[in-house]
């Protein structure tokens, strides 16, 4: 067992994460850190579009992702669950409101991703398998500028629970209890299939899929819907 985790505890491990997964990445990081010190860590922050990049390439070990590419053969597995909310301004007239049918959010403007980010491609899904038109407001390539957008009034938007645990806390944003919300995801560990994981990537790959719920998993605040 020594000699084995010898091998494991050194060598490089690059990482590249969707930038919505950034918000837990470091916690996985730091615990996975700490076990074993003598791996060298990169991590990289990027949308999906250029995720899907970085897998076809094979220019990185793992990737941590809420929408597996389907025209790349990878091996993808669930290891957290990813639940999308819609976000408002706490003086919104619908904040607070129990059951909102979907069809009521057909008059709001919503807060949108860039072309590429993977929750855009989501909340875009959601929308047009139920045949509800939204009105497409600003585009934003962070996820802060979006948050930040919402705040301002700028309109609603549709974010992963991860992004928004400060915000739900300080009650700076709310979430909306709206029918078909929280939209169930997964976050998924991606790798291109055939690919030899190295000791050190094999070990962060069991880390993740062993523990990364219990380091990271979302919760929301007392007061506000539970995603079911
Ligand atoms: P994004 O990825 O940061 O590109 O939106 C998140 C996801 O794929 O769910």
């Amino acid at each position: 067992v020594l000699e084995s985790l010898k091998g494991v505890n050194r060598g490089r491990l690059q990482i590249a994460v969707a930038s919505t997964v950034n918000y837990f990445a470091p916690r996985l990081l730091a615990v996975f850190q700490r076990r074993y010190p003598g791996i060298g860590l990169r991590l990289d922050v990027t949308n999906r579009e250029n995720l899907v990049q970085l897998l076809d390439s094979n220019a990185v070990d793992l990737v941590l992702m809420g929408l597996p590419p389907t025209d790349i053969d990878v091996e993808s597995e669930a290891f957290m669950d990813n639940p999308l909310v819609v976000i408002a301004p706490p003086d919104h007239p619908l904040a607070g409101a129990r059951q909102i049918p979907l069809a009521r959010l057909a008059g709001e403007i919503f807060v949108m991703r860039e072309t590429g980010s993977g929750t855009r491609q989501a909340m875009e899904r959601f929308f047009s398998e139920r045949a509800l038109t939204i009105r497409q407001g600003m585009q934003m390539t962070r996820n802060e500028a979006v948050k930040q957008a919402v705040r301002s009034g700028l309109g609603l938007s549709v974010v992963s629970l991860h992004t928004i645990e400060l915000e739900l806390e300080t009650r700076r944003l709310v979430t909306l209890d709206v029918e078909g919300f929280p939209d169930r995801r997964h976050w998924y560990l991606v790798y291109r299939r055939g690919k030899r994981l190295s000791p050190a990537a094999g070990a962060f790959r069991d880390f993740v899929l062993a523990e990364a719920a219990s380091i990271a998993a979302p919760t929301l605040p007392a007061g506000q819907p539970e995603p079911d």
